[in-house]
């Protein structure tokens, strides 16, 4: 089953082009990761799988339904985002939980979302301020699966933290993906990163798919010479 489909999808701003032909589909179930050089197009095209923009060509497929025949806020609640550079918003850790839940009128229990992303829970009246970066990264994750989403996109989620948190991320990454059957999209522009948190991975160049399959099939096999300049650290 694919939760995704994108058909031959172009997106063009300012007259420059960001995406070009993409043609991509998500499996459900699982960790894919979308791996690129920085400028490549990465959060482009992860915004306009929960219609933050629209494409300018090409179609996009929800469950098999044309995305925009969906209604936005429902899209939303079932499409989870967690931003590049996001930051909590001002209270404690329980404002930030039940922030989503209160926008739709959800009943939620903060203490299950702390267990969930492995916070102690006397955390819940830590005001945010007082959090380590991984702990703040915690709570992010956790503002995301407070409205119970099914699909979760992390654009770059460990890009300021430090490598021992970094791990942590991963891990809960892919015990939330196990755990709650919770299909993740993990943008990251680090190859090894994409080799131990993603079960598939797409690379993207100059805004097109140039390769798709696992880490190891993908640097033994490229497709496109950019891949392994890329791979090295030699493309900016
Ligand atoms: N609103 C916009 N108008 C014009 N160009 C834009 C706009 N948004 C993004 N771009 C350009 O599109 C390209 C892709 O940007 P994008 O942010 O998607 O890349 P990225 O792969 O996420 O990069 P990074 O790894 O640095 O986050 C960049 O060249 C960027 O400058
Ligand atoms: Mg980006």
């Amino acid at each position: 089953m694919k939760v995704f489909r994108l058909e031959r999808i172009g997106l063009t701003k300012s007259g420059t082009a960001i995406l070009d032909s993409v043609d991509v589909s998500i499996s459900s179930g699982g960790i894919t990761t979308l791996l690129g050089p920085s400028g490549s197009g990465k959060t482009s095209l992860l915004r306009l799988l929960n219609r933050l923009d629209e494409p300018t060509a090409g179609n996009i497929y929800y469950n098999d339904e044309p995305i925009a025949s969906y209604d936005i806020q429902a899209l939303r609640r079932e499409v989870g985002m967690v931003f590049q550079r996001q930051e909590l918003f001002e209270g404690t850790v329980t404002d930030n939980i039940l922030f989503g839940p209160g926008l739709h009128g959800m009943p939620v229990e903060p203490g299950g979302i702390l267990d969930l992303v492995g916070l102690n829970p006397d955390a819940h009246d830590r005001d945010v301020t007082t959090l380590s970066g991984g702990q703040a990264q915690k709570v992010i994750i956790g503002r995301a699966l407070a409205v119970g989403p099914k699909v979760l996109l992390l654009d770059e989620p460990t890009a300021n933290l430090d490598p021992s948190s970094t791990l942590q991320i991963e891990e809960l990454v892919k015990h939330l993906s196990r755990k709650l059957g919770l299909t993740c999209i993990f943008v990251t522009h680090n190859v090894e990163q994409a080799r131990r948190v993603g079960d598939s991975a797409f690379v993207l160049i100059e805004g097109q798919v140039v390769e798709e399959g696992s880490i190891g099939g993908i640097l033994a096999h490229p497709k496109d010479p950019r891949t392994l300049r890329f791979a090295k650290g030699e493309l900016r």
